[in-house]
Formats: structure tokens, sequence, C-alpha cells
């Protein structure tokens, strides 16, 4: 992997520098500032395409120039971003036929980023002119440590609709299928008689009168995200003709579901992420560990970038609430905890004008007479201290088996009810180990199982006959698998598995089911002997090896397996017909938590017992992170080392303040 780590020691603090927002005295604040707050690493460049090449052909990198400059003599390293991500207003108005369309087939308008079609050849060979151009002016540059391509592929254009996309959708079609027959037998095409007689007559997925081929549209968000992988790869070709730095572009998982990260995972350097809180949510800290805890999954278990997000609010929720004390220094600090090798945000400065002048950034428009900047230089401090976490590994027992194409097809219009959401239930299998104090991994299900104990598939509709092999040696071989309702239901073209479902699961979890009996909204059911409630989906399970451990009590499945366990071969593969909440119930146990604990307990997973379910914990290498998320103080039993934040010995027990961070060195 050429040149990561990227910086010769430490974590990397900092993050989106854009002074070509601010007078060149205001630049000269800024650098006294990062090195006030320990700043190390800031991305630049972003959205210079028009200030850069103003003209076709025309270039002006006199401000870049001396903003480079300037950050090399302060000792801030930079991570150059080319800017293709918001091609300036000349390119648009000169190539048109570049213009990003969408799924009604309206032109989306300028005087914003993110507004061209990926597959456009004009775009394409503008993209590779400016970045040729940045590339060998820069290469050389000392202030240079990494590449970083675009912005954010995918987000605001993942699915373009142009007559330009339709043509290389159906050349992609072509590649994939060789023969239009093929095409047929894999899109079903005989229903409706939506037979093609030539790639020439298919249409990419647009609004249509009623229901569409599901097939096509799985194939045509394959096509999309290519596309971009494709724009991506351009560009760090051209990277490489000049320079060996690393190249990375900013993911964001969990939240961009058109792009497959497993397979963008491969061709970069290193990965690096975007995560906001969603500060709608109860407990968003979750939603941060899963986001962190995919993102090193997804980068392999190396360590991986936190390249933004935010000291306080965004701007583009609907309500965009504040960070509360201390909640910045935790999110970071759990970014970290969870294999980050950065805390980086966006942006350095709050922005006066333009889209985006309500984020909060690292100096505030309150300036530095602030809380925020207080903790900006706070956090800079701590990050000093953790530098000997840098590179090393997180390991997990348990698994989440997780798929983008999955997560796809079971969006799809027209499933047995709008509740089966691939979020709703990985995310309430998430939280329930979170809770449980169990780290864990994300996976392919196809990937090697063999590091985890456990495996658990809450959300895996879309299941290829590989997959279903896959898991089925796991269990065979001493492994553990816990398979969520509405999982291994079709092949890789939406296609059902034949006979009866879960077609390519009937045989490891020993079941099989007969009818779905999805739940109306707001009803539920519950299970005996555990009082768990369920919501969203019942079925009539039928048993073909395993036992039932819990039954339907009531609903229209009563007196019919709820969860069952199937022991095969040297492990054991269970079964769960319905929505457990991941909070507490009733009874102690009586939830999706209470039900995960036993199934942790049966497979050997090893976690620490009797804390708060408020209290983070996760061993990053010798770094043992304890981050409480509760109004109160909270004491853990069994650690022993030394307080790397705080420098305190700490023999047997450790006391972690009401919202604060301990984190020891063993
Ligand atoms: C209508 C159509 C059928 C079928 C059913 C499904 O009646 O005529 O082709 O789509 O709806 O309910
Ligand atoms: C994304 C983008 C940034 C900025 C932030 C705001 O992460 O990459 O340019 O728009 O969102 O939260």
């Amino acid at each position: 992997m050429p040149g990561y780590p990227v910086l010769p020691e430490g974590l990397a603090y900092g993050g989106d520098y854009n002074p070509e927002q601010w007078p060149e005295e205001v630049w000269r604040e800024d650098v006294r500032l990062m090195r006030e707050a320990g700043v190390n690493l800031v991305t630049v460049g972003v959205f210079n395409w028009g200030l850069i090449e103003p003209a076709e052909g025309e270039y002006d990198f006199g401000r870049l120039d001396r903003i480079l400059d300037l950050l090399h003599s302060a000792g801030v390293s930079v991570d150059l971003a080319t800017p293709t991500s918001s091609p300036p207003a000349w390119f648009r108005r000169r190539y048109p036929g570049s213009r990003l369309v969408d799924r009604d087939g309206r032109v989306l308008g300028g005087g914003s980023r993110h507004g061209f079609c990926p597959s456009s050849p004009d775009y394409a060979a503008a993209a590779e002119r400016v970045v040729e151009a940045l590339a060998a002016r820069y290469a050389g540059h000392p202030a240079l440590t990494m590449w970083h391509v675009h912005n954010e592929y995918g987000w605001a254009n993942a699915h373009c609709h142009c007559p330009t996309s339709a043509e290389a959708f159906r050349a992609w079609l072509r590649d994939r299928y060789g023969e239009v027959g093929a095409l047929n037998a894999a899109w079903g095409t005989t229903f409706w008689g939506l037979t093609y007689g030539s790639f020439d007559e298919v249409e990419p997925p647009v609004v249509a009168p009623v229901g569409l081929l599901n097939g096509l549209q799985l194939d045509f968000m394959r096509f999309s995200g290519d596309a971009h992988l494709a724009c991506f790869r351009r560009e760090r070709e051209v990277i490489r003709r000049f320079s060996d730095l690393p190249v990375t572009t900013n993911f964001m998982i969990p939240n961009c579901k058109p792009m497959d990260y497993w397979r963008w995972a491969a061709e970069v350097d290193v990965v690096a992420n975007d995560h906001y809180l969603d500060s709608a949510r109860a407990d968003p800290h979750i939603e941060l560990a899963m986001a962190a805890d995919l993102t090193r999954s997804v980068a392999g278990g190396r360590p991986w970038m936190l390249m933004e997000h935010s000291t306080g609010a965004v701007n583009w929720q609907p309500r965009n609430l504040a960070k509360r004390p201390g909640e910045m220094r935790r999110n970071s600090l759990a970014h970290v905890a969870r294999g980050s090798d950065s805390a980086l945000f966006f942006q350095w400065r709050a922005s006066r004008y333009g889209a985006e002048k309500f984020h909060s950034a690292m100096v505030p428009h309150a300036g530095t007479d602030s809380g925020i900047w207080r903790d900006v230089v706070a956090l800079g401090a701590d990050l000093r201290r953790l530098g000997g976490v840098r590179g090393s590994a997180v390991r997990a027992e348990v698994a989440l088996g997780w798929d983008w194409e999955s997560y796809w097809a079971l969006e799809l219009e027209w499933r047995p009810s709008v509740d089966l959401r691939f979020r709703e239930r990985m995310e309430a299998y998430y939280e329930a180990l979170w809770r449980e104090h169990t780290t864990v991994d994300f996976v392919h299900p196809a990937a090697d199982l063999s590091p985890y104990k456990l495996v658990v598939l809450p959300s895996s509709y879309l299941l290829t006959e590989a997959s279903a092999k896959n898991l089925h040696r796991h269990v065979e071989g001493g492994g553990h698998l816990l398979v969520s309702y509405f999982s291994g239901i079709v092949d890789e073209n939406d296609i059902i598995h034949a006979g009866p479902y879960p077609g390519a699961l009937r045989e490891v979890l020993g079941v099989s089911v007969e009818e779905f009996h999805p739940l109306r909204a707001d009803e539920t059911v519950t299970l005996r002997p555990s009082a768990a409630t369920g919501r969203i989906w019942s079925e009539r399970v039928r048993l073909t090896g395993a036992r039932a451990v819990h039954r339907f009590a009531d609903g229209p499945d009563a007196g019919h397996p709820a969860v069952t366990r199937h022991d095969l071969g040297a492990g054991t593969a269970w079964y769960v017909a319905t929505a457990l909440d991941p909070r507490p119930g009733p009874e102690p146990g009586d939830d999706l938590r209470g039900l995960l604990a036993a199934v942790l307990d049966h497979a050997g997973v090893a976690r620490p017992r009797g804390l708060p379910d408020t209290l983070e914990i996760v061993r990053r290498g010798d770094h043992h992170f304890l981050i409480n998320h509760a109004d109160e103080p909270v004491t853990v039993d069994g650690v022993t080392g030394t307080g790397v934040l705080d420098g305190a010995e700490y023999a047997g027990s450790a006391t972690v303040p009401a919202g604060g961070v301990v984190v020891i060195r063993t």
C-alpha cells in the first residue's frame, strides 16, 4: 500500500480547509490557530475546480500555491483534493449533455455541486485534464502527504438517467450477459412478456406506469456504482503517473446506500469515511459505532481515516441539534477506538456564505472565545496522547452480515411489507450487541467467516447459493449462526430460491416457512416462554430438523415456532421469525438483547458483564477505551494500566466520569 500511514507519527487531526472563502490575512490567523489546536493535516481544494481552471484550459494556481506554502511553513500536512465533484459553471454551459438527469427525466440545474453524469465522456475528459494539471504541479510539494480524489462519490448523483447513461448501461449489459437470452433469463422477462429481442431495446429504470423488472433495477444499481468507480479509477491513474503518495476518496458509510463499499475498498490505498450524527435519534452514538465498525470491516480490519465529522450541528437535517457537552470528544474518540487513525472535521472555519453557512466548524462563527474552540484545542491534546494507538487492530468474535446488494433488493417496491427495511433489522441487532458490550465486525456473507464464533444475518433477503454454502460450512465446522426472518429468499437476480422459504437457508436452519404473516402497523405479537414482543413480522415456521426455543403466544401464528435452534455438525444455527426490540422488555432478557445474550453464551463469546448499557467499551491493540454516555459516573472493574488521557495509574478498576472517556493502556 503506497505510503500509508500518511503522517510520520501519531494520529491525524484537522479537517477540510476552504481558505478560498477568506481574505489572506485570515489564512495567517488560521495557521496560528491550527498550531494552537495541534492540527497536523488539512484537506485542501475539494471544491476548487472553478477557481484553478476559471476558463476551459486556463489554469490559475496562484492562490493554491500560496496556501500550500503557508501550510507547509506552519508544519501542517496537506491532503490535496481533486475538485471534480463540483464542475465549474463554464463546463455545464459548454457541455449540456453532461448534466445529471433524475428518474423523472428532469435535467438538474446548476448553482450547486455534483450535477454531472458519471458516464459523460465530456466530464471524463475535463476531469482528467484538471487532475493532470493539479497532479503535475503539486506531486512534489513538500506539504503534500496524500491525495483525496473527488468528494463522496454517488451521494447526490448516484443514478443518472440521461441518454448517455442509457447507452453506457446497454454496453455494460452486453459485457455482463454476452447475449440477450442470458439477460432475459436473469431478469425473468417472460413475466408480463417483457422479453427483449436485443440489448438496444433495454431502457434504464425510469418512472414506469406500474412495477418494474427487479433484475433491471438491480443491474442498473450495479452499473451506476461501476460508473462512479470508473470515474475514481480514472483520476487515481492520472495521479499515479506523478505521485506514489496514498490515494483515497471519502466514503459515506453507512449512509450512501447506492455505493457497494466492499467493492470500493479494494480500490483505495486507505479507506476514509465521513460520518455525521443523526441528531433525531435517541442514542446517535450507537449508529456512529456501527458506521465505524462497518468502515473498519470494509477496510479489511486495517486502520482507516475519519475524513469528516462535525464539532457541533450540521445544516442539512430538519432540526440541527448542537452537540452536548463532551459529545464531540466522545464521538471522535469512539471512531479512534474502532480503528480510525484520524479525527478530521468538516470544516476548519465556519463559512459566512453559501449553502453550508449554518454548519458547525472547528473555528465557529462565535470565534475562539467559545466552548467549541476550547473543546477543539483539548481534543488535539487528547489525540497527541493517543498517538500510540495508531496502526493497531480491533478484534471481534462476532460478525454481522452486510451486503449492499441485499440492501438494494430488499427495498425495491412490492415486498410483503413496507416495514421490511434493511437498516431497521441491521440496527436492531447492532444495538442489542452494542448494549451487550460486544464488539462486532461486518462481513459479506460470501467472505471468510473463520475469525468469528458467531455470524448474525439480520437482513439477508438476497443471498446467493455460494453465500449460503459458505454459511453452511461455517456452522458445520463449529461456528454459530443467527438468522432473522425474510433472509435467504432470493438469488442475485431477485429470483426466489426454489422450494419453500427460506430457500437458500432451509437446510442450515432446519426450518421451512409455509406462509408470511406480516403484521399491521403498530400490531405486536408475544412470545413464550420468553414474554418478548415482536413487531412487523410473523410467519408459519415448520421444523425440519430444528427445535422451537420460543413460540408465538398470540397473533396469526399462535402456537407455532418463533425462535428455533438447529444443531448441525459442530455448530448451531438459530432462526428468529419476528422483529424483537433491542431495548429492555417486560422482564430481564425478554427482548432481542436477552435472546442474543443466550446465543453469545452458547457460542462462547467473551464480554464484560454487569455494566450499564450506556457504557461503550472497545479494545484496540493494547488500548482499552471506556466511553461513558450516561449522566452518572460508572466504575469498571478488571482494568489495570496507565490512563493515556489523564496519566493516572489504574489498578484493577477505573471510574469513568459522567459523559467522560478513560483510555487505559495495558
Ligand atoms: C391486477 C392485474 C393482475 C395482477 C393483479 C395483482 O388484477 O390485472 O395482472 O397484477 O392485479 O393483484
Ligand atoms: C459532506 C461533504 C462536505 C460537507 C459536509 C456537511 O460530508 O463531504 O463537503 O458538505 O457533508 O455535513
